[in-house]
């Protein structure tokens, strides 16, 4: 059965009452806690970085899949690591040395994972495609919640799905950016597995009853997929 996953974004969060946010996801259908770390460089805002990501896994019952929109990630991977990623996701576009980037994080025993901003094609990753526990498709430009879903995104999706099945590789494919209910059963259907959703969850008026429903899409269509 391939039931896709759900990664709530905690950017979207009260971060006021942070502990009460995390035993929400605790106790939620959430399979993944995706958190958003961001330099004011890479992306023009700053977010968290390991210290705050430590103390969230010492309460976090779910994987803590960090996606890492900062230049030079390779220095960080290790601490990281060290804080608790279980998944750590670093940018094509802020790799010059991808291939080593993503043996480093191999190296700490993370999985590795790529993200690629809306402009940049799937086709960039065709070497490196072996290599991935993760894709990560921006559908918005990386850097804030709350955007607008960029549906040239779904395109993107069936082509990612075609490369891999070609070569007989099936890395989770994680969509980021303006997901919800409005969009998510395209999403599944074209080949994703993992939605990522910041404001669609922690914006509702019940967070858990979002991510329930959320990963209530499409049950019959995944399993045959
Ligand atoms: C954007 C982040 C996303 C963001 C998604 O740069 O990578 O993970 O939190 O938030 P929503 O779901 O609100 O678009
Ligand atoms: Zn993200």
């Amino acid at each position: 059965m391939n039931k896709h996953l759900v990664a709530p974004s905690l950017l979207a969060a009260d971060f006021s009452k942070l502990p009460e946010e995390i035993s929400m996801i605790n106790e939620s259908e959430a399979d993944w806690l995706h958190l958003d770390v961001m330099d004011g460089r890479f992306v023009p805002n700053i977010t968290f970085g390991m210290f705050i990501i430590d103390a969230i896994n010492s309460i976090c019952t779910k994987p803590l899949d960090v996606h890492l929109m900062i230049e030079d990630p390779g220095r960080y991977v290790e601490d990281f690591r060290k804080a608790g990623a279980d998944i750590i996701t670093v940018h094509y576009e802020a790799c010059p040395h991808l291939h080593r980037t993503l043996q480093q994080i191999k190296d700490t025993g993370a999985k590795a994972g790529v993200a690629i901003n809306p402009h940049t094609s799937v086709q960039l990753l065709e070497d490196v495609l072996e290599d991935l526990d993760l894709v990560c498709l921006m559908s918005v430009n990386p850097g804030f919640g709350g955007q607008k879903f960029i549906y040239r995104t779904i395109p993107k999706v069936q082509q990612l799905k075609e490369m891999c099945a070609v070569r007989n590789l099936a890395p989770h494919i994680e969509i980021d950016g303006g997901v919800g209910l409005q969009n998510a059963e395209k999403l599944l259907q074209a080949g994703a597995n993992v939605l990522v959703a910041g404001s669609s969850v922690f914006k509702a008026e019940e967070p858990p009853k979002a991510i329930r429903q959320l990963k209530d899409i499409g049950g019959e269509v995944m399993r045959f997929a």
